[in-house]
């Protein structure tokens, strides 16, 4: 079986340790510090905590887990909070109502699968009254402590001003519930936790994880997944799937995966080749990217950033016949909100490289 994976889904077998990063952010966790753990999407924000969330529970902390993107309203925020932190103490959802909610038990009834939680209040009232008292539950119990992940929290907009009210004024008071937010969007990651006029303003330390994976690490890993399902690869193989990946994990996952189904003994030229089909495959894509930016520069700052050889000044403005400078730091500031480029140590990369490649090549 194809011993690389891509998916939502955490597979440890094929994680590549991110030990410094780890460090780090536990020694933020046992300071109680509640973090923002940021980067751009598809970085292995989800997979970083997922492992974190394991390695924390061998140390006896346990946590909570709650995706903000499919999370539509804040009743079912309540739901699944209170589902979540059942499970943990191995309480039914019923048995944890009639525990911490017994005044509001003809609120909650069991879903039809029977496993779910359902909350319906009676009032608007009583929806922030249950979601206050929801959260400050977590810390009445005598355990060590939790951890309240919640994912995508960029997606917390959708909730409102009080929600995040709420939100602060618990994580106030809380002193063994660690809470981490993991977001990509920046501007609305810096709109909520570092706006003056938001109430989740200083609650939280951002941590950037936009970090690309350490290189002998990956390479291991490459290798021995190849060798260990059957496969022969050439060392210098390898290195053109880490130089074409740029050691970004969802790439590496991707032309690894790409190259495994091709062969069973890859080489240089057979990894080559399986960079220029998946190029191929996504031209449509990557072209409909290119028109959508909806700028005469676009291709040209594409491929200047591409080259390494972004720059304001005004001869490579020359160089690259742009006649309104003004308009490029629009365009920049529109390709970084979309994502299609962004921030690494101070310079602009193209955030996916098969798309870098597409642009070289055109
Ligand atoms: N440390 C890692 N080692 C190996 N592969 C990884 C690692 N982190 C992430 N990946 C790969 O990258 C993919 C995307 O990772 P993940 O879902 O964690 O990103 P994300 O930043 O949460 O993305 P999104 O912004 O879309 O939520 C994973 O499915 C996996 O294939
Ligand atoms: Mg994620």
């Amino acid at each position: 079986m194809n011993p690389f994976y891509i998916g939502r889904e955490f597979k440890k077998e094929a994680f590549i340790d991110r030990e410094k990063e780890t460090e780090e952010v536990m020694k933020m966790i046992e300071s109680s510090n509640n973090i923002v753990l940021y980067a751009p999407r598809r970085f292995g924000k989800t997979w970083f905590a997922r492992n974190l969330s394991e390695l924390m529970k061998d140390r006896g902390i346990d946590s909570v887990w709650i995706d903000m993107f499919s999370t539509v309203t804040v009743k079912q925020f309540i739901s699944r909070l209170n589902e979540e932190r059942a499970k943990i103490l191995k309480l039914t959802p019923l048995e944890y109502v009639r525990k911490f909610f017994a005044d509001h038990l003809s609120s909650f009834s069991v879903s039809a699968a029977g496993i779910g939680l359902e909350f319906k209040p009676s009032s608007e009232a009583e929806i922030w009254e249950i979601l206050f008292k929801s959260l400050m539950v977590l810390e009445t119990s005598e355990s060590n402590g939790l951890i309240v992940f919640l994912d995508e929290a960029q997606e917390m907009a959708k909730m409102g001003k009080q929600f995040e009210g709420i939100l602060r004024t618990v994580i106030q008071h809380q002193r063994k519930t660690v809470y981490i937010f993991l977001g990509s969007r920046n501007s609305i990651i810096e709109e909520i936790f570092f706006k003056k006029e938001h109430p989740l303003f200083k609650s939280a330390i951002k941590y950037d994880l936009s970090k690309y994976l350490p290189h002998d690490k990956t390479e291991e890993f490459i290798k021995t997944s190849f060798v260990n399902s059957g496969k022969a690869i050439s060392n210098s193989a390898v290195e053109t799937i880490i130089r074409f990946s740029k050691l970004h994990p969802l790439y590496v996952q991707l032309i690894s995966s790409e190259v495994w189904n091709f062969k069973d003994k890859i080489d240089e030229s057979d990894v080559r080749e399986c960079i220029s089909k998946l190029l191929e495959r996504n031209d449509y894509f990557f072209r409909n990217q290119i028109e959508n930016i909806n700028s005469k520069y676009a291709l040209a700052v594409l491929k200047m950033i591409a080259s390494d050889e972004f720059s304001y000044s005004a001869e490579t403005q020359i160089k690259w016949e742009i006649k309104s400078p003004a308009s490029i730091s629009k365009l920049v500031d529109n390709l970084e909100e979309k994502e299609i480029i962004l921030k690494v140590n101070g310079k602009y990369v193209i955030e996916d490289p098969i798309f870098e490649e597409f642009i070289k090549r055109m």
